[in-house]
């Protein structure tokens, strides 16, 4: 017999393919020609992904002709919101023009202007297509500088799907060159005790410290007071770099988490919101270092991309990033203030142990006992509970992303926020008589077992 969570996994299931014949005729389809139907592991859940045809503003369409609040931003990528106007029309424009050459264009040079305008530490600026080649061509630039190989992050973070960071503990993933893992060492995130020790054994080889300042791996979890200058001062202590890989991090404000946290690193990987919704990264950093990549440079560093700076995803960062202020980054980021405060509220009134992760406009939903402050928290949070809420979500019109990853847009409005945490609230009363029977340490009132 199933017990009480898996009994409402498979109701929630069936209500999603009763809702969602066409995305599952898509599935089946799909399954066909890609492996597992899916292109994009971080948007695949079982039974099968949402296919969505379009949409406008805060809001998504799917091929059933439903209709969803968009609270992922296509994983914090499209700030404004889906097909702003401003950026349609002048995409739309170029477009007719041509789409890419093998040529300069006038858009990039333009966007990596506003980009060293208003981020600390980017005096230079080169694009890539995507965060990942960002964060690989930012440890080119890192291992080239320091003539050394090794680079130290945290354990369980997330910079890309390339070899270099595909490591678990250590170890190199499934398919990956074994060595691999030998070029990567980890600490503990917010502990500043195993970035020492880490340094401290292997600092004269570690060219790089990488760090996600908004840890979107780890749900979202705040850098501690100090943290991220202690791996400053742990990477020049050690004669390495500092790599900030913002490519989500970035929207939390005109300059970024380093200006928000006031800490300065050497290299910034960046992505998602630069790009105005298309394909998009970048790297930047001093002059000195970025300079390397210098065509004009007797040994230079190859970086070379047929898509790179390409003039549609350029002219549309630029429009984007101009409508993009520091009114609208405030509003945006006391949007999630809002919904962690009316998840707190919803979570209270059900007598639930769910909270809310997370900074500005990039939140986690975690089903704990108590809010999460450490990465051992957030790993004995109850990701499945998570997984179950979010179903539910989805089948009430709100598309969160797996792990109850929530990344706001500036047209979101704040009713539509409250109606979220009701919508929360409306899941946790589903969702408490299964946890009464299965979590009870969620459930107040209740002893743990
Ligand atoms: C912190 C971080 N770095 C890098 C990447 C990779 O970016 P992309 O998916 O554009 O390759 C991601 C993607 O989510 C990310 O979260």
């Amino acid at each position: 017999m199933p017990n009480a969570l898996d009994a409402l996994r498979e109701e929630a299931e069936r209500r999603y393919r009763e809702r969602t014949p066409k995305s599952g005729e898509w599935y089946e389809r799909a399954r066909a020609a890609m492996p597992g139907g899916d292109t994009r592991n971080s948007v695949f859940f079982r039974p099968y992904p949402l296919v969505i045809e379009g949409g406008a503003g805060a809001y998504l369409e799917d091929v059933d002709g439903h209709r969803y609040l968009d609270c992922t931003t296509n994983m914090s990528s499209v700030i404004l919101g889906h097909a702003h106007p401003a950026v349609v029309e002048a995409v739309t424009r170029q477009v007719a023009r041509g789409t890419g050459w093998a040529a300069a264009n006038p858009w990039a040079p333009q966007l990596a202007e506003l980009l060293v305008e208003r981020i600390p530490s980017v005096e230079r600026v080169r694009f890539t297509n995507s965060g990942t080649e960002a964060v690989m061509m930012a440890v080119r630039a890192a291992r080239a500088a320091t003539g050394r190989a090794k680079i130290a992050k945290a354990q369980g973070s997330y910079h890309g799907s390339h070899d270099d960071f595909e490591v678990r503990g250590g170890h190199a993933a499934a398919g990956i060159i074994p060595s691999a893992g030998d070029h990567v060492v980890e600490f503990v995130y917010n502990d500043p005790a195993s970035v020492t020790r880490v340094m401290e054994e292997h600092g004269d080889d570690v060219a790089a410290i990488i760090i996600d300042p908004s840890f979107m791996a780890g749900g979202f979890l705040p850098p501690a007071e100090g943290f991220l200058r202690h791996l400053r001062d742990e990477a020049s202590r050690h004669g390495g770099l500092l790599i900030f890989d913002e490519v989500v991090s970035l929207r939390l404000s005109l300059g970024g988490a380093q200006q928000l946290y006031g800490v300065t690193p050497d290299l910034t990987a960046m992505g998602k919101t630069i790009g105005g919704g298309f394909p998009v990264g970048a790297f930047g950093g001093r002059a000195a270092l970025m300079d390397r990549y210098s065509p004009l440079e007797p040994d230079f560093l190859h970086h070379s991309g047929t898509f790179n700076g390409n003039p549609i995803t350029a002219l549309a960062g630029l429009t984007a990033l101009r409508q993009l202020d520091a009114d609208t980054v405030a509003y945006v980021n006391r949007l999630g203030d809002r919904l962690a405060h009316g998840v707190a509220r919803v979570a209270a009134e059900r007598g639930v142990g769910l909270h809310v992760t997370g900074v500005g406009s990039l939140r986690n939903l975690q089903f704990a006992r108590s809010m999460p402050r450490t990465m051992a928290d957030v790993g004995a949070a109850r990701r499945d509970v998570g997984e179950l809420l979010r179903m539910f979500l989805l089948n009430e019109g709100v598309l969160t992303a797996r792990g109850g990853l929530f990344a706001l847009s500036t047209v979101t409005r704040e009713g539509e926020i409250e109606g979220v945490a009701d919508a929360i609230g409306r899941g946790l009363a589903w969702l408490r008589p299964a946890l009464e029977a299965e979590a009870p340490e969620l459930v107040a009132g209740r002893a743990a077992r």
